[in-house]
C-alpha cells in the first residue's frame, strides 16, 4: 500500500467497571434505557482493559470486525447502532465546516480489531469495556467528542459507565428518545487513593443466562425488581454518592453489599429463577461477614454481577490481611505462584483469634486467582503505533 493510501488508524483502550448500585432491567430494549439509575467504580487499566484499533481506508470493501482473534458478524444490531450513531455525529460535525472539501474517511469502510487482556469467559464485564472502547476508538477516528456515553449505552447498558474513570453514575433519564440517559463522573479516580479492589475469579465458565436475557425475564416476572427500581434505588444512589464524596468506607461497603444482595434476590424472584451465585460465592460472602464481625466494622465489602466471581472493595491497609484470610479459607491448588495478579500484596500473619473467628471448612481451589487493582481512569488513546492491532494492510497483525 503506498504512503498516502495507508489507512487512517487509531488505537484506544477502555476499562471495565463494577457496579455498586446495580443496573438490572430495561424500559426500552432497543435504545437500552434502564428502569433505574446505577453507580459504578471504574477499574484500573493496568490490570484489566480492552484495546481496540480502528482503521478506515478507501481500499476496504466492507466494514469488518475481529474480537479476540476471531472475525465476528459486524451486522449484529448493537454494533450497527454504535457505528451508525458515531457516523451520524461525525457527518453532523463536518457539515458546514471547512473540512468538508477534504477527502473524507467517512465515506470509507472501517476495519475494527479488539482484544481483552483478561479471559472473556472469566465472567468479567467484557461487554462494558468492549463497547466503551469501540465507541471511544471510532469517535477518535472520526473526530467526534460528544455524546459518547449515550452511544456506548446502545452497545451495552453498563458500557456507558466505562466512558469515564473513577466513580460514575448512570442517570436513568426520563425521555423516550434516551437523550437524558447518560453517565456522569461523580468523582475522579484520585478521589479515594486508599480504595482497592480485589477480583476473585471463581469460575472461568460462561454464565448460564446472559444479562440481556436475564434482566428481560426479571422485568416481566419479578415484583421485587419493580419495587427495587421504584422505591429502593433512588435513595440508595443518593446515599452512595454521599458515602463516596465523604470517603466513608463503612457506608460505602454496607450499601455495596446490600445492593448486590438485593440484585441477586431479584434474580431468585424472577420466574423461572436465575442463579448466578454458586457455593463458593456464598462461602466468600460468609468469609467477608466473619471478617467484618471480628473487627466490629465494615473492613471489606463484596459485590457480584451476573456470575459467581466476587469483587471485593477494601482499603489499602486491609489488603494483606484479607488476602491471607482468603488463602486460609480457599487454599490455592496447583497454581500457588499464580494465585495473585496485579498490584502487590505482602504476606500477613493472621492472629490466632482471627483464625478462630474465621473457622470454616477450607475449600481448596475454590478461588482460582485474585486480581488486585484500584479505581482507574477512563478510555485512553494509545500513541505508540507498534501497539496497533491492525497492520498496514488493515488486517489483524
Ligand atoms: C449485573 O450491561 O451487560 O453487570 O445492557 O443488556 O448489555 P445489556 O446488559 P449489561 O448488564 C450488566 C448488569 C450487571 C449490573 C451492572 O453492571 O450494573
Amino acid at each position: 500500500m503506498s504512503g498516502e493510501r495507508r489507512p487512517a488508524a487509531v488505537t484506544c483502550t477502555a476499562p471495565i467497571n463494577i457496579a455498586v448500585i446495580k443496573y438490572w432491567g430495561k424500559r426500552n430494549e432497543e435504545l437500552i434505557l434502564p428502569i433505574n439509575s446505577s453507580l459504578s467504580v471504574t477499574l484500573h487499566q493496568d490490570q484489566l482493559k480492552t484495546t481496540t484499533s480502528a482503521a478506515a481506508s478507501r481500499d476496504f470493501k466492507e466494514d469488518r470486525i475481529w474480537l479476540n482473534g476471531r472475525e465476528e458478524n459486524i451486522n449484529q444490531p448493537r454494533l450497527q447502532s454504535c457505528l451508525r450513531e458515531i457516523r451520524r455525529l461525525a457527518r453532523k460535525r463536518r457539515s458546514g465546516s471547512e473540512e468538508e472539501s477534504t477527502p473524507c474517511i467517512l465515506s470509507y469502510r472501517v476495519h475494527i480489531c479488539s482484544e481483552n487482556n483478561f479471559p472473556t469467559a472469566a465472567g468479567l464485564a467484557s461487554s462494558a469495556a468492549g463497547y466503551a472502547c469501540l465507541v471511544y476508538t471510532l469517535a477518535t477516528l472520526y473526530g467526534v467528542e460528544t455524546e459518547l456515553s449515550e452511544i456506548a449505552r446502545q452497545g451495552s447498558g453498563s458500557a456507558c459507565r466505562s466512558i469515564y474513570g473513577g466513580f460514575v453514575q448512570w442517570l436513568m433519564g426520563e425521555r423516550d428518545d434516551g437523550k437524558d440517559s447518560l453517565a456522569q463522573q461523580i468523582a475522579p479516580e484520585s478521589h479515594w487513593p486508599e480504595l482497592q479492589v480485589l477480583v476473585l475469579v471463581v469460575s472461568a465458565e460462561r454464565k448460564p443466562v446472559g444479562s440481556t436475557a436475564g434482566m428481560q425475564t426479571s422485568v416481566e416476572t419479578s415484583p421485587l425488581l419493580k419495587h427495587r427500581a421504584e422505591a429502593v434505588v433512588p435513595d440508595r444512589v443518593k446515599e452512595m454518592c454521599e458515602a463516596i464524596r465523604q470517603r466513608d468506607f463503612e457506608r460505602f461497603g454496607q450499601l455495596t453489599m446490600k445492593d448486590s444482595n438485593q440484585f441477586h434476590a431479584t434474580c431468585l424472584d424472577t420466574f423461572p429463577p436465575i442463579f448466578y451465585l454458586n457455593d463458593i460465592s456464598r462461602c466468600i460472602i460468609h468469609v467477608v461477614h466473619l471478617f467484618n464481625t471480628y473487627y466490629g466494622q465494615t473492613k471489606v465489602a463484596y459485590t457480584f454481577d451476573a456470575g459467581p466471581n466476587a469483587v471485593i472493595f477494601c482499603l489499602e491497609q486491609t489488603v494483606d490481611e484479607f488476602v491471607s484470610a482468603l488463602r486460609c479459607c480457599f487454599p490455592p491448588e496447583s497454581n500457588g505462584d499464580m494465585f495473585l495478579k496485579g498490584l502487590p500484596a505482602g504476606p500477613a500473619v493472621l492472629s490466632k483469634e482471627l483464625k478462630m473467628a474465621m473457622d470454616m471448612e477450607p475449600r481448596p481451589g475454590g478461588i482460582q486467582y485474585i486480581i488486585i487493582t484500584k479505581p482507574g481512569p477512563g478510555p485512553q488513546l494509545v500513541e505508540d503505533p507498534s501497539l496497533h492491532l491492525l497492520g498496514k494492510d488493515g488486517l489483524p497483525k
